[in-house]
């Protein structure tokens, strides 16, 4: 035998050599869940380990992001029943809970790069990402207002504004609001192949958010294509995404991988809350090793082709590749 891939394998310095990929906590933003009031942490059901805070315990749990290495977090409103309507209008409060909440971080945490949602699910009351008259989810007349909560975002202090609504033409919308008000350092990450997929249980649950009726087929993107992925990469480039995301990531390597091959700018995975859960239900019931499956996973992102890894694990992978 002239050739035994064994000997790179030898010993764990040898290894740390050959190692094609890192893992760092660099890699990762961390969402974060927002509830009204203060010193409130409540223990989302269905996602062991993670809460929903009140500002001011974000601001702790921001603080522990930035100790651990995490350059960013991203953030997610749980927005009470009497605030929602059909047309989402919390969304555009520049006092509601997400622009107080990003006011308050940058102003403590200016280093700390915050993203934000953009989309209608948590404030509307039909549950859906954009505003539905009879039945069906308007595409135009949703852009308008995501644009509006762009700026809404943007005035109150975001580094990046993220839509994952799925919408035709919203980063093209949002990038001239925001340039139209002089926004011009405000980036755009776009859910770009954005999947109509079962991993959001979870997220739905502890936001509130799953739609009244129907389901998100409409606008996002059937798990069985990747040629369409392609397509919305393009769009989504062309329309001026700063960065591009692929989400779910765990079932979908394959489109991270394709990204990595065409696309000019770069890719954020988002490990979404049913990948999270999982794995925490199965470890709770002993049948895996937890922080192994946890790395692992993220390493497979990573190797896929994320440079970004949106993660409800970014802190306890944090300190255990400190370890
Ligand atoms: C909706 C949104 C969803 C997530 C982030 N933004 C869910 C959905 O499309 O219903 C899911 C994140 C997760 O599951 O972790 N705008």
């Amino acid at each position: 035998m002239l050739q035994r891939p064994r000997r790179n394998r030898k010993s764990p310095g040898l290894r740390d050599l050959v190692q094609e990929t890192k893992l760092s906590s660099k890699d990762f933003v961390y969402p974060i869940f927002l509830v009204e009031g203060s010193k409130q942490t409540q223990a989302i059901k269905d996602m062991p380990g993670q809460a929903r805070h009140s500002v001011d315990h974000a601001l702790k749990v921001c603080e522990e992001v930035l100790q651990l290495g995490i350059p960013g977090i991203d953030l997610f409103p749980k927005i009470e029943d009497s605030l929602k309507n059909k047309t989402g209008k919390e969304a555009l409060n520049p006092q509601g809970l997400v622009p107080r909440a990003v006011r308050e971080i940058k102003k403590r945490f200016p280093e700390l790069v915050v993203f934000t949602d953009i989309a209608l699910d948590p404030y509307s009351s039909d549950g859906h990402d954009g505003l539905v008259e009879n039945g069906r989810v308007l595409n135009d007349e949703t852009v308008a207002v995501l644009a509006q909560q762009a700026l809404v975002h943007a005035e109150a202090g975001a580094d990046f504004v993220s839509p994952s609504d799925m919408m035709d033409g919203r980063v093209r919308g949002i990038r001239e609001a925001l340039d139209s008000k002089n926004f011009k350092d405000v980036g755009i990450l776009s859910y770009t192949a954005k999947y109509a997929s079962g991993f959001y249980g979870p997220f739905r649950s502890a936001l509130d958010s799953a739609p009244k009726s129907g389901d998100k087929k409409t606008y996002q993107m059937d798990p069985a294509n990747s040629r369409e992925a392609l397509r919305e990469l393009k769009l989504d480039v062309a329309e001026g995404a700063d960065i591009v995301m692929v989400k779910p990531a765990l079932s979908y390597l394959d489109i991270i991988q394709l990204f990595k091959k065409h696309s000019p700018v770069p890719i954020a995975a988002y490990n979404v809350s049913g990948e999270y859960s999982m794995i925490k239900a199965a470890a709770e019931r002993g049948w895996i090793n937890e922080e192994k499956i946890m790395l692992e996973t993220l390493l497979s992102m990573k190797r896929a082709g994320a440079d970004i890894i949106f993660t409800y694990f970014a802190l306890e992978a944090a300190r255990s590749l400190k370890d």
